[in-house]
């Protein structure tokens, strides 16, 4: 589904993404994991086109242009909404722009209810709470029933129900042959979800494969933690960390 060959992201002189390759196939749920500042969203960005990259990003075989981007359901980081609109506006806009046809009301509607914000779709969205916001931003990007979903920490700020709801729709774009790749901090949601895993640190992939294959790497027995701060190189430096605060 998506191929990504010597992606580099530069913030002026600063190297945020250093020549990473990696590859989400059909049917697959992919996790980024890495440390605050590794470079998982300059990664995310990057296929978004909302940053400037050097290297080859490919959808489909194809280089990611405007008509791609249909295929694509994207959460960002950041709200990446519009305050003065309501949740219905900001729908139907999003809608247009991106010439998806008339047929996507019901589904829209099924979302709506589904992670419950039905009465706070005719609200201007500056209203909202953060959770809420963070449902609007995930029903716009499913909205369109895209093949390929692109979340940045989706599970930000959502409630136990919607969390269990978002982990379903996840797992069945992926029975229907579509891709997930997303970031998290959420160890057990990785472990979870995901069917392969890279773990980025500075720039670079210091890893990727089955959390098996993460775990043979890792030389350890322990949780997908255990891992994570083995492979990130921050075991040692906790453990001092602890200790000095101990004292
Ligand atoms: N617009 C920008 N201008 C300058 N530097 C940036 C910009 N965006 C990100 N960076 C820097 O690039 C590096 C990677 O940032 P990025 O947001 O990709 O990390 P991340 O892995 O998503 O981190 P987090 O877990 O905190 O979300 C960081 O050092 C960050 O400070
Ligand atoms: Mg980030």
């Amino acid at each position: 589904m998506l191929e990504i060959s010597n992606l580099t992201v530069k913030y002026g002189n600063f190297i945020a993404v250093n020549g990473i390759s990696f590859e989400v196939k059909d049917g697959e749920i992919f996790g980024l994991l890495g440390p605050n500042g590794a470079g998982k969203s300059s990664t995310l960005k990057s296929i978004m086109r909302l940053v400037d990259f050097q290297g080859k990003i490919k959808l489909f075989g194809r280089r990611i242009g405007v008509k791609e981007m249909n295929d694509i359901g994207y959460v960002p980081e950041e709200f990446m909404l519009i305050d003065s609109l309501t949740p219905m506006e900001f729908f139907e806009f999003i809608a247009s722009v991106r010439r998806i046809k008339r047929d996507y009301m019901e589904r829209l509607n099924r979302l709506i209810y589904g992670f419950g914000i039905e009465n706070h779709v005719n609200k201007p969205i500056a209203t909202l709470s953060m959770g809420t916001k963070q449902k609007v931003q995930i029903i716009a990007a499913l909205m369109h029933n895209p093949p390929f979903l692109i979340m940045d920490e989706p599970l930000n700020g959502l409630d136990a129900k919607s969390t269990r709801i978002l982990k379903e729709i996840l797992r069945l774009n992926v029975e229907k042959n579509g891709a997930v790749l997303f970031s998290t901090h959420i160890m057990e949601i990785a472990e979870e979800l995901c069917d392969r895993i890279a773990v980025i640190n500075r720039g670079k992939i210091v890893a990727v494969g089955t959390i098996d294959d993460l775990r043979a790497k890792a030389k350890t027995e322990g949780t997908l933690e255990d891992i994570f701060l083995k492979l990130t190189g921050e075991e040692e430096s906790v453990r001092g960390i602890v200790n000095a605060l101990s004292r």
